[in-house]
């Protein structure tokens, strides 16, 4: 005969499914809040300042970010890159180094101004630059992570390629690297934090294929960027075709910004700045933002732009047609306009023009010129002289 459960049991069972609760809350997928539900935007350090990099210099470019404006126009995470891991003490956890004496306390700071922080780390033993990767380590690093306050993580292939080499096939190699993300997505999400996931594995085996199921909230599509106007095109431009896998929370990224930094012209980071609005594109700014010019700030600033780019719809555009170096990128936007693209990658001005049948437009069409900010009546067909090098930028309305 079975007997009746005493009420100390009930108790005990009530105590077991709390305790079990705690216990599970953090690794049931989907409970977090949202990130990245718009491209990222914000700051990190590479491109500027590469290994050259401290306390101070982070908390004079989240200072920059406030006083230039940059974060009422919507820049938000201020990214700590690589060389800012220290060693490991017995205990495997991981510190930064003398540069950064107490990264709790940077992350308050920056937090303090209304910013968020990130933070970069490998899957393999090293990082690129050498320095200790999560390689076993990846429950507790998101763990210190997650005590310090870091919103954001980088994750960079680099060390693991090594091991991955090593495993005999390309197919053990591709699964090595896969676990590797998940076992850090895993990580993350056990913290209870919203941590953004950003993949950094230069487009290899198609992330954008098998990235989203691995955690991924952005993913770079590519090697890295060079403050070059043939680096940055062949980059932008080669994005062509990815437009489908990128959606609210989960996005390809061409990666960081170079405007600003002083390798191309003013019509060439004009192109940049377009380029990556109409491929809904992470905007994370890699200049030094306490030495701008009024130049960038309007260029990185730019509302109807940026307005673009953070489009709540997160429909990437793509590429309409091309005439050798001529190319019209289109990107459909939730309130039913588009944003048409007109760039010209020949090294002298050339003339182009677009007419709005052929981007699926039965009628004349309401035509804005975004960085004139005019806007230019209503017309079936648009021609402009287009700079070398150079943008014109539209925004059309109409059916
Ligand atoms: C790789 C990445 C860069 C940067 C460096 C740091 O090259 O692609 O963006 O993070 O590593 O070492």
């Amino acid at each position: 005969m079975k007997s009746k459960p005493k009420s100390g049991d009930r108790l005990t069972h009530q105590w077991i499914s709390f305790l079990l609760l705690l216990v599970c809350a953090p690794i049931s997928y989907g409970q977090l809040p949202d990130v990245a539900t718009t491209p990222p935007m914000g700051w990190n350090s590479w491109n500027h300042f590469a290994s050259k990099i401290d306390d101070a210099t982070i908390r004079a470019q989240a200072d920059a970010m406030v006083s230039s404006g940059m974060r009422d126009a919507g820049y938000l995470y201020v990214n700590i890159d690589d060389t800012w891991e220290g060693e490991r003490d017995v205990q495997g956890i991981i510190h930064p180094n003398s540069k950064f004496p107490d990264m709790k306390a940077l992350a308050a700071y920056v937090h303090g101004k209304g910013l968020k922080l990130g933070i970069y780390s490998s899957p393999g033993p090293k990082t690129c630059a050498g320095f200790a990767g999560s390689y076993d380590h990846e429950l507790q690093d998101a763990q210190t992570y997650a005590a310090w306050g870091v919103d954001y993580l980088k994750y960079d292939l680099c060390g693991l390629r090594e091991i991955m080499k090593n495993s005999g096939s390309p197919e053990a190699a591709h699964e090595i690297m896969v676990n590797a993300y998940v076992k850090m997505r895993d990580a993350l999400r056990r913290t209870g934090r919203p941590i953004v996931y950003s993949f950094c594995q230069y487009g290899d085996d198609a992330v954008w294929r098998w990235g989203p199921e691995a955690g991924a909230n952005l993913w770079r599509t590519t090697g890295d960027i060079k403050d070059n106007y043939a680096r940055m095109a062949d980059i932008g431009f080669g994005q062509a075709g990815l437009a489908k896998f990128a959606g609210p929370g989960h996005w390809n990224d061409p990666d960081m910004l170079e405007i600003g930094n002083g390798g191309m012209n003013f019509d060439e980071y004009r192109t940049h700045m377009s380029l990556w609005a109409i491929l809904a594109a992470p905007l994370l700014a890699g200049n030094d933002l306490a030495s701008m010019s009024s130049e960038t700030i309007a260029l990185l600033t730019n509302r109807e732009v940026i307005a673009i780019d953070q489009d709540s719809a997160g429909k990437q555009g793509d590429r309409a047609s091309a005439e050798g170096p001529l190319e019209i990128w289109a990107r459909p936007l939730g309130d039913g306009s588009k944003v048409v693209g007109l760039f010209n990658r020949h090294p002298g001005p050339m003339e182009m023009q677009v007419h709005f049948h052929d981007l699926g437009f039965r009628n004349a069409v309401k035509v804005r010129d975004v960085w004139a900010a005019k806007d230019l009546g209503s017309m079936e067909s648009y021609k402009a002289i287009v700079p070398a090098h150079g943008v014109v930028l539209l925004r059309i309305s109409g059916s």
